[in-house]
């Protein structure tokens, strides 16, 4: 199989991820921080260096304060309705996943707080000076994806945040498309909040994630339980990372996590970013010249991560994607991608598009091949009109 759907998770893992979860899950399983004895102990020690790990990555100069959760949408969640008090005003933009429109959403509906979309360009794009230009008095936070999932335009994020700074406001990142593959330093771009999943870029498995929750962020806890700190006290305890992690963690899920963020350390995201991008760019520059396909977002490669949206005229994405499936053995993810908005903007709502999404362990030869059953399905579409 040709798999081209690594904006929805990168396939396969680099082996060391599988070597690491294997050893770790045969020899190293017990339950952390609720027990004295040994294995117990090096679970936990496992963790907390796999939260060395994930801070170092990400420039988080207090590791504690790197929450594991179990995906981007559980960060997400947890940030935005840890902070959120009734009568808080939100600025977001229109090119959010469903993870952070329907909490946004969700509180508006419920008269809770307010809530500002910015719109962005044709091509796929917010400003800073839009998002300033939305600031109110009892503006709280500013939260904006890094990438689009649907067009993969990566956002200004440090633009954005400085606005954010300057304005005394809190500035949540969802990295969701981003992580292992556009450089992140939440010092250097001023982002107090930043949510992520493990089994995307970083080439972690599925149910590992995490939130990185800055000096100048007070949240509510999430869920509350047992944390293995301080079990005699009768409510949740107050420091982090304990505030925020209860229940047994995804220990095998978190170690495998790190193994893939070596890997991203040891091959340099620069050169992940790179082949990923070279093999978009040869799809999207092939395509863009033939008149029956509409291509969606940004050609600029340097505002871009590896994600080709488009259309074929005739044709419903959802049928391109089972013929792609079916009679050439490629996948990718077809019809809407969870985030409604920009689907509306760029006018492929309710049916969507065809996302193509290249990852480090695909060649070139694959996008010829993928290029060539796209060609293949235009010219049958047009026979069968004919
Ligand atoms: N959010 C993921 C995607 O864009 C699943 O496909």
């Amino acid at each position: 199989m040709i798999y081209l759907d690594n904006a929805a998770t990168t396939f396969p893992k680099p082996e060391c991820v599988y070597k690491t979860m294997d050893e770790f899950l045969r020899e190293k399983c017990a339950n952390p921080g609720r027990a004295g004895h040994h294995m117990s102990v090096e679970t936990e020690q496992e963790i907390e260096k796999s939260r060395v790990t994930v801070a170092r990555f990400l420039g988080i100069k207090t590791p504690e304060r790197m929450i594991f959760t179990c995906n981007a949408t559980d960060a997400l969640n947890m940030g935005i309705k840890g902070l959120l008090s009734e009568g808080d005003h939100v600025i977001t933009t229109r090119l959010e996943h469903n993870s952070v429109s329907r909490p946004l959403k969700g509180l508006e509906n419920r008269g809770l707080i307010t809530v500002t979309w910015v719109n962005n360009s044709d091509e796929g794009f917010v400003t800073a000076d839009d998002i300033k230009s939305a600031i109110r008095s009892n503006t709280k936070l500013i939260v904006c994806t890094h990438a689009s999932n649907v067009l993969g335009t990566i956002q200004p994020i440090k633009a954005i945040g400085e606005v954010a700074r300057k304005s005394d406001l809190i500035f949540m990142v969802d990295a969701a498309q981003t992580m292992g593959v556009v450089s992140i330093d939440v010092e250097d771009q001023y982002i107090d909040m930043l949510a992520f999943t493990g089994h995307k870029g970083p080439f972690g498995p599925p149910g590992c994630g995490g939130l990185y929750v800055g000096e100048r962020v007070e949240l509510k806890a999430w869920r509350e339980g047992g944390t293995g700190f301080e079990p005699e006290n009768l409510l949740q305890p107050d420091s982090l990372p304990y505030k925020l992690e209860s229940g047994t963690p995804n220990s095998v899920g978190i170690v495998g996590l790190r193994a893939g963020i070596e890997f991203c350390i040891k091959e340099g995201i620069n050169k992940i970013k790179e082949h990923e991008l070279k093999l978009a760019m040869r799809l999207l520059n092939v395509l863009n010249s033939d008149d029956r396909f509409e291509i969606y977002g940004s050609l600029d490669e340097n505002r871009k991560v590896g994600i080709v949206s488009l259309n074929i005229e005739g044709l419903q994405p959802g049928d391109v994607g089972a013929i792609l499936d079916t009679s050439f053995n490629i996948a990718v993810r077809s019809g809407m991608h969870c985030a409604p908005y920009i689907h509306r903007e760029i006018g492929t709502f309710p049916q969507g598009m065809v996302r193509i999404s290249p990852g480090y362990f695909n060649t070139i030869g694959e996008i010829e091949e993928t290029i060539y059953g796209l060609k293949e399905i235009a010219d049958r579409s047009i026979e069968d009109r004919n």
